[in-house]
């Protein structure tokens, strides 16, 4: 157990004796490990850092406003923000298949922050959020028994072609070790502690063909959802010593999910043919195994009365009671 603020001098010093004078690119996607390690080396260099956020329009609700208003508003770090949804969208056209639209999603990010770093003619070194588990976890690759169910992508995954360094400050650290230190270095709680966002983002949770309609009803019908959760505390039985928190605390990752499904509905006095969606909330210690969350009635019940009321084109919500195994955590 390190004490913080000598942590952060170190590492802090580290990186200096490491970059010099260097320029140094980063791509930020708003998880907790691109966006801790963006604020600890900017600590270290400040301008010599330029992140690449893309956007693949494939993030939750604000997320882009998020994102910029954090580092390059309240930090100042220097963020070139890509919008690239029609290029993603383009190249997901007609594509239904879950691991071709992951491939696809990987596929065009790398090439988009190829083109985006390409312009920073200076950068020397790429720096990632690599975590220890990161480290841990690409060592096993390739072991007898290892066979690929979802092909994973994250920021992390940029090719060797880039012909940087790498910088990885995080490469020590457990996760609750970068919640800490993204605290200490003024991350906002909110952010440090959010539930993991896969990669490939809202393309695995719109099922099959990706349309930019789809992601913009999930968007919304998600936000309200992560709202209810955040807004609705547990109830410990009377004499239990467990806490009261927020639903959103007690659940380890919780989305909605898009199905691409009409169903028939009524509405003051009119019929509706409309999309579905699902909710999806797990409780787990490591993600390969999970339960379905044992969301209280009335909040499953307001949560389905706001989506349906504020999101039209969604008629149906329904929740989702697999665990994994068998069903994953993403559907798809
Ligand atoms: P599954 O769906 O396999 O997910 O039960 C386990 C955990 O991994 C996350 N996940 C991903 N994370 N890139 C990521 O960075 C990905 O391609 C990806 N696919 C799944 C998922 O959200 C859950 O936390």
């Amino acid at each position: 157990d390190w004490n913080m603020p000598d942590y952060i001098s170190e590492a802090v010093e580290s990186i200096r004796q490491q970059v010099g004078s260097d320029e140094v690119i980063l791509g930020l996607s708003g998880g907790v490990d691109s966006s801790v390690a963006a604020a600890l080396i900017h600590r270290a260099i400040g301008d010599q850092l330029t992140c690449v956020f893309v956007d693949h329009g494939l993030l939750r609700l604000d997320e882009g406003k998020m994102v910029m208003d954090m580092f390059s508003k309240n930090l100042g770090v220097k963020v070139i923000h890509v919008d690239a949804t029609a290029q993603f969208m383009g190249h997901l056209a007609g594509v239904t298949d879950p691991e071709a639209k992951r491939k696809i999603i990987g596929r065009e990010f790398v090439e988009v922050f190829q083109v985006e770093s390409a312009k920073l003619k200076n950068a020397k070194w790429l720096a990632q959020g690599t975590i220890y588990p990161d480290v841990i976890e690409s060592a096993g690759k390739g072991k007898k028994g290892s066979h690929t169910i979802k092909s994973h992508h994250n920021v992390g995954g940029l090719p060797d072609t880039l012909n940087l360094k790498l910088l990885e400050p995080l490469r020590e650290l457990f996760k609750d070790e970068v919640r800490k230190l993204g605290v200490a270095l003024g991350l906002p709680h909110s952010m440090v502690y959010r539930h993991p966002f896969p990669g490939p983002g809202l393309g695995v949770r719109i099922l099959g063909e990706v349309k930019k309609e789809f992601a913009d009803l999930l968007r919304r019908a998600d936000a309200i959802f992560i709202e209810e959760l955040r807004n609705t505390q547990t109830e410990p039985a009377p004499g239990s010593n467990e806490k009261a928190m927020s639903w959103y605390d007690a659940t380890s990752q919780a989305f909605a999910v898009f199905l691409p499904v009409k169903s028939v509905g009524v509405m003051g006095d009119g019929r509706t043919y409309e999309y579905v969606v699902a909710l999806r909330a797990v409780q787990t210690q490591d993600f390969m195994t999970a339960h379905w969350a044992h969301l209280p009635h009335s909040l499953l019940g307001k949560v389905s009365n706001r989506i349906i009321n504020e999101v039209r084109g969604i008629n149906r919500v329904v929740y989702d009671i697999s665990g994994k195994p068998p069903a994953t955590i993403e559907w798809e």
